[in-house]
């Protein structure tokens, strides 16, 4: 029987890697003008910190996690997001005690145990950034122009911010008891998830994706209207700093985000036109989170991008697909006695920092030169006995086929020379 990549899981084979390495080092870059540094934390974690962080009644963390006993009994989880493991290394390194805010960023593998279909995977790719150490309302606008950046560095201009506000844990407790008594007398009408979780967290239900359970509780209190003057206040100043930087975005009084551990700003990025699962990226504050996984009383912010819907969003862009990767430059080698010599001139071409190949199948010369056009090669050196002989190489420009012979010293500087003309990045 052939065996296949897991269910939920798929392979980024070379011609797509490419289009992953654009996006990934934009991504970075942007980042880092922003004055982000790049963290990375392990795979697995102990169960217990998505448990106490994202919270046991959320979907993450009772449906979709890989949990599993390792040899000696402890039970570790494949991380389902990057938020958690990221506060316990800001914890377990002390850096609370160093200067602040700390700014990181991370890109990698997340694992969910989620039903796998257009832009939903077991195994995806987040790109994410936290914030320690600041409750700045001018922090938050930053974070969401960070993200906007992003989209724009990536050429993305179809997109919808949804923005809301969910308040401290002092105001949503008020809020959260008048849900509950709305939500109580029509709970026969909501779906199975919700009658079961309304009780611990009627803020899901806002946010359900189920139709009828929106139907169900019409008319339901708004967190809005039941901030504190304190958290009105800092979600006016971040609305107003992203008026200021000309962000669009829309008030969304449903937004509360599938994570437990949100405090004040929360939003979302939505690119609807790549399928149901518009969601691009998504984050807020959370401002207990720090303490509640043992740390001190410290503020934090962040969001998450999905890599693969950012990917499908730059695929369904109109005239795209600029980015190919083709070898620049390949030896030809006309005979077997000469592969040696052929070996050492590419060495000392990537040794020039030149990227290059050579056949290794013994085709003819012939099938060598369409080989080299099927690599995408711009320059083929040429290396027969006359030239070997009179230590002398042939270069041929696979564009304009003009073909001119020069001494092997002058070789690297020729070929670094002519791919700079041509723009190829790899021109030493
Ligand atoms: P999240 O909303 O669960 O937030 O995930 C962020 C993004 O990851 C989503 O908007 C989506 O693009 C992508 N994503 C999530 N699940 C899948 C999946 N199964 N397949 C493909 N893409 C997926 C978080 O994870 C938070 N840790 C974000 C955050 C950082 N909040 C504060 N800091």
């Amino acid at each position: 029987m052939q065996i296949k990549a897991p269910r939920g899981t798929y392979d980024i084979l070379p011609d797509d890697a490419v289009k992953w390495q654009f996006a990934e080092k934009t991504i970075r870059r942007t980042a880092e003008r922003f004055g982000y540094r790049e963290v990375r934390t392990p795979v697995f974690e102990h169960t217990e910190l998505f448990e106490r962080g994202v919270g046991v009644t959320t979907d993450i963390v009772s449906k979709e996690m890989y949990t599993f006993k390792d040899r000696s009994q402890r039970s570790l989880t494949l991380r389902p997001e990057g938020t958690a493991p990221c506060v316990r290394a800001f914890i377990e390194h002390s850096l609370y005690g160093g200067v602040l805010p700390v700014k990181w960023y991370y890109l990698g593998p997340m694992f969910r145990y989620d039903r796998p279909q257009t832009g939903r995977y077991r195994q995806f790719q987040q790109f994410g950034v936290e914030v320690f150490g600041s409750d700045n309302p001018f922090l938050d606008a930053e974070v969401i122009l960070l993200l906007i950046n992003i989209l724009s560095e990536l050429g993305l201009t179809d997109y919808e911010v949804h923005l809301n506000s969910v308040g401290c844990p002092q105001c949503r407790d008020a809020y959260r008891h008048k849900l509950i008594e709305h939500i109580r007398p029509v709970r026969e009408k909501l779906c199975d998830d919700c009658r079961v979780r309304f009780e611990q967290n009627p803020l899901r239900v806002l946010d359900c994706k189920n139709e009828t359970c929106h139907l169900a509780i019409t008319g339901y209190p708004v967190l809005m209207d039941h901030l504190c003057s304190e958290c009105r206040e800092h979600y006016e100043i971040v609305q107003a700093a992203l008026r200021e930087n000309r962000v669009t975005y829309i008030h969304d009084d449903n937004l509360v985000r599938g994570l437990d551990y949100y405090t004040n700003t929360a939003f979302e990025v939505h690119i609807p036109g790549i399928g149901a699962q518009s969601a691009v990226g998504g984050g807020g504050r959370y401002n207990g989170l720090v303490q509640e996984c043992g740390g001190p009383d410290l503020p934090g912010i962040g969001f998450a991008l999905g890599m693969e819907r950012l990917l499908t969003a730059l695929d369904s862009r109109e005239g795209e697909n600029t980015l190919s990767r083709g070898i620049p430059v390949f030896v030809a080698v006309m005979g077997a006695e000469l592969e040696g010599t052929g070996l050492k001139l590419l060495q000392e071409l990537r040794q020039a920092g030149i990227e290059c190949d050579k056949d290794y199948n013994q085709r003819s010369p012939r099938a060598q030169l369409k080989y080299a056009d099927k690599l995408g090669a711009r320059l083929v050196v040429l290396l027969g006995e006359e030239e070997a002989q009179k230590g002398i190489l042939s270069i041929r420009d696979m564009q304009s086929g003009e073909q001119i012979s020069i001494t092997a010293t002058e070789a690297v500087s020729f070929i670094q020379k002519k791919l700079a003309e041509s723009g190829e990045e790899n021109a030493g």
